[in-house]
């Protein structure tokens, strides 16, 4: 490992000393390009070796290539990016004076504004926009209101959640993770951003989750991968986009949920953000439903697999003794403050979001002419240029992660792991930035680590080991 950048670890200046090197790759021939990467990238070669590949092939982090969805049907988007995949090029990613977000989120797609009400919500604008600023700091807002009751609300659903996994194991030998995963999480994010309990609403309280998963699913299809059998995927998921009116009605029931259950956060939208109450409505639920709920859908899962089973024995006892020196087993002790001295904890935290990034691919574009820089030469960008950056490739950079492929739980402690979360990215910034109304960093930076250290301390309060296995809880020993 060489040593990384010292005292201006993300700086985007163009250092004298590198070689200026041509992009390397191409776009191929109209329609024929785009359409055999679209192909490699969902069906031949698939993710990441779609990136891994061409970064050999080319022997460069940075190179140009096509990425999905394309051709046939959506002509009107560009599929040319310039991949950036290693820790300094993908940088230039949060550099908003270089790049900028509008419009950008799965590359050059863009789900129809008709899921969102008509409206472009933060996620789709730029950080020049003056809406970006009232969202953005909206949510901040919200964020820090709800850290008021965030703990206790979490434990208390933390405990309906584990009481259905302990019922569940009671009657089989394993207890799936995402149906009761995405109840707690639509009504901990209910309860928490919106001040609305689902339970006055018994078909919210039943089926809201459903309905947000539907919504998320149908949006995001011609972009992610689902495993179905192919040509057949490439042919019916991600050849077009599925209409509005097949999720109409279940958005249109969380409009009337939000409306009747969130009054008061719908008037400090309007008097102190000065947005209108449909600007709110539909920005709270992107927040809740694509933000916090498509997040933690992907994200949770993989942290409680982390955690393995008997096989990791050692590593659970390291996290139990940590938990059980810093706050016992009375969850009343739970709280951001003590999850912050759980060194151990966070760090296992930040290990399983290096490793599995839940929003893998981020995309920005060139606000002007920029030299971009990785660790070993400069390329010329372009203004308008689209930059595509894969994380799962790029936190697994060996100049910056010593044994990058290993699960390393102390990988982020003391003074050096410290200095290594200003590499960790998956907030689209690093874990060392702070988002503000003037960049594009997940608003929830923060609340996502601590509420993640509190599941994993809550667990080892409660537990002395539990054991999951392919998305499923398949034992728990109780706390002596
Ligand atoms: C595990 C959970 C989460 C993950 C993985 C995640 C990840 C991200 C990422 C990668 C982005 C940047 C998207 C891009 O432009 O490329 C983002 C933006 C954002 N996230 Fe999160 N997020 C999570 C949870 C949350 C939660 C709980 C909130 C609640 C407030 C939130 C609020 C936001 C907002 C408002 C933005 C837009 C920021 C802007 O436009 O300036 N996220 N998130």
């Amino acid at each position: 490992m060489i040593p990384i950048m010292s005292s201006a670890p993300l700086s985007t200046a163009t250092p004298i000393s590198l070689p200026v090197r041509k992009i390397p790759g191409s776009y191929g021939f109209p329609l024929l390009g785009p359409l055999w990467d679209r192909l490699d990238y969902n069906w031949f070669q698939k993710l990441p070796d779609f990136f891994s590949k061409r970064v050999e092939k080319y022997n460069s982090t940075v190179f140009r290539t096509n990425v999905p969805p394309c051709f046939p049907f959506f002509l009107g988007v560009n599929p040319n990016v310039v991949a950036v995949l290693d820790v300094k090029s993908f940088a230039h990613l949060f550099d908003m004076e270089i790049v900028e977000k509008a419009n950008v989120l799965v590359g050059d797609f863009m789900p129809s504004v008709v899921y969102t009400g008509d409206m472009r919500v933060c996620a789709y604008l730029d950080t020049s926009e003056p809406k970006h600023t009232q969202i953005k700091n909206f949510s901040l807002d919200i964020l820090k209101r709800s850290s008021k009751t965030w703990v206790p609300i979490l434990v208390k659903e933390l405990d309906t959640l584990f009481g259905t996994f302990e019922s569940d194991l009671s009657k089989s030998k394993s207890a799936s993770l995402l149906p009761a995963l995405q109840k707690f999480l639509f009504n901990f994010f209910s309860l928490t951003f919106l001040g609305a309990d689902p339970s006055a609403s018994p078909e919210i309280a039943n089926s809201g989750f459903a309905y947000l998963d539907a919504w998320l699913a149908i949006q995001l299809a011609p972009t992610v991968s689902i495993g179905v059998l192919q040509p057949l995927e490439e042919i019916f998921v991600h050849s077009f986009s599925y209409p509005f009116f097949l999720v109409r009605g279940g958005y249109e029931k969380l409009i009337k949920f939000v409306k009747s259950e969130a009054k008061e956060v719908l008037t400090r939208a309007q008097t102190d953000f000065q947005l209108t109450e449909e600007e709110a409505i539909h920005n709270l639920l992107f927040i809740l439903g694509f933000n916090a709920f498509g997040g933690f859908t992907i994200f949770l899962p993989t942290l409680l697999g982390n955690l393995g089973d008997e096989k990791n024995a050692e590593m659970q006892e390291k996290l139990r003794k940590e938990v059980r020196e810093k706050v016992g087993t009375n969850q009343e002790n739970l709280s951001f403050e003590s999850v912050k001295e759980m060194e151990l904890v966070q760090s296992f935290v930040y290990e399983s979001l290096r490793l599995s990034p839940p929003v893998p691919s981020q995309y920005a574009r060139a606000r002007k002419d920029f030299m971009l820089s990785s660790h070993d030469s400069v390329y010329e960008i372009k203004k308008g240029e689209l930059l595509c950056g894969y994380q799962p490739l790029v936190m697994k950079d060996p100049k910056v992660f010593d044994e990058p492929e290993k699960f390393m739980l102390e990988r982020f402690t003391k003074e050096k792991g410290k200095e290594l979360l200003n590499y960790l990215f998956w907030s689209n910034g690093p874990q060392t930035g702070r988002p503000t109304e003037s960049n594009k960093q997940c608003a929830a930076k923060d609340a996502v680590t601590l509420t993640a250290s509190l599941i994993v301390a809550y667990i080892f309060q409660k537990y002395d080991s539990v054991s999951f296995s392919s998305g499923s809880l398949t034992s728990v020993k109780k706390a002596c």
